[in-house]
């Protein structure tokens, strides 16, 4: 094979602790192997990767890179915009994520990836924040690493939409809540993962947490703040302005993100596709798992992401 032709990926760090642009890579389904190497590697150690000018991907082609990854998942209760894995993410939806999260933690083996491509983007706003969980976790005090270490927290979709989105409209709101929890999930996980690939600690919060398990509202309320504070800090940070054909990749089991809702009633859609994740352990080896229901439902199509509950 000659090498002549081969255009050796260019990766800029974008902030110091998380998020790098990577350069010269055409994404799809016919990607090298040792590009797709070069890719994952860079998703590991950078947390979140950008890629420009990405705007010959439609939905086929973005789940066909997506299978370069890992398994494609479908969300567990709310459909595709294409009938397979491609999630519509849309302005004029019911909720926006304007609340720092990781994607779909409410099941046990939620998305290892996130791999998010924007199709419309408003003239201003709309950004997108990273936050980097395993730099969280290691920049906390040494007693409160120990504490969180010990700590397991209840995650569930069910959650309080008219508070997130007090602005949205009434019917807007029932009718997301509606297709969202169609099936109410309640699954728990250790408040500290640890990566199953770099072996790195993270902090696993987010807003489907409830509360911590085996405290009650006001004492979980202090904590879960006070860790999510650490993830929060703007060092911990990074954060893109998207222009039409981007592409955003995260590692879903190191980080949390946050869609700024902030490009009034201007048009921005996204389409994500998600690779399956693996069931968490905590510091003491114990994995996550899922109380209600008994198992995750079948999707319309596919594998449903955190289908696998098998440590
Ligand atoms: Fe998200």
């Amino acid at each position: 094979m000659t090498t002549a032709t081969t255009t050796l990926p260019t990766i800029t760090k974008i902030g110091g602790r998380i998020g790098a642009e990577i350069g010269g890579v055409r994404l799809g389904g016919d990607l090298p192997e040792e590009t797709v190497a070069e890719v994952r590697a860079a998703l590991l150690a950078h947390k979140v990767i950008f890629f420009r000018g990405q705007d010959h991907l439609d939905e086929a082609a973005h789940e066909a890179f997506a299978q370069l990854l890992g398994t494609p998942v479908a969300h567990p209760t709310v459909p595709s915009v294409d009938g397979r894995y491609a999630l519509g993410i849309d302005s004029h939806h019911g909720a926006r994520a304007n609340q720092w999260h990781t994607d779909v933690t409410f099941v046990p083996a939620y998305p290892a990836f996130s791999i998010l491509r924007a199709v419309t983007v408003p003239p201003y706003g709309g950004n997108t924040l990273w936050a980097n969980t395993a730099t969280a976790y290691a920049g906390l005090p040494e007693p409160l690493r120990a504490l969180a270490d010990s700590l397991r927290a209840l995650h569930s979709n069910e959650y309080d939409y008219a508070a997130v989105r007090p602005d949205a409209l009434p019917e807007a709101l029932a009718q997301y809540r509606e297709v969202f929890t169609s099936t109410s999930f309640l699954t728990e996980h250790p408040v500290v993962r640890v990566h199953p690939e770099t072996g790195e600690r993270s902090l696993l919060l987010g807003n489907f947490v409830q509360r911590i398990a085996g405290l009650t509202g006001r004492d979980s309320r202090a904590l879960l703040d006070l860790f999510q504070a650490h993830i929060e800090r703007p060092e911990n940070t990074v954060r893109w302005q998207w222009r039409a054909g981007d592409v955003a990749i995260w590692d879903n089991r190191a980080t949390q993100h946050y869609g700024v809702d902030d490009s009034d009633e201007h048009e921005r859609t996204l389409r994500r596709v998600t690779v399956d994740g693996d069931v968490p352990v905590g510091p003491d080896g114990a994995p996550s798992r899922l109380i209600s229901p008994e198992t995750v439902p079948a999707p319309a199509f596919g594998i449903a992401s955190g289908a696998s509950t098998a440590a």
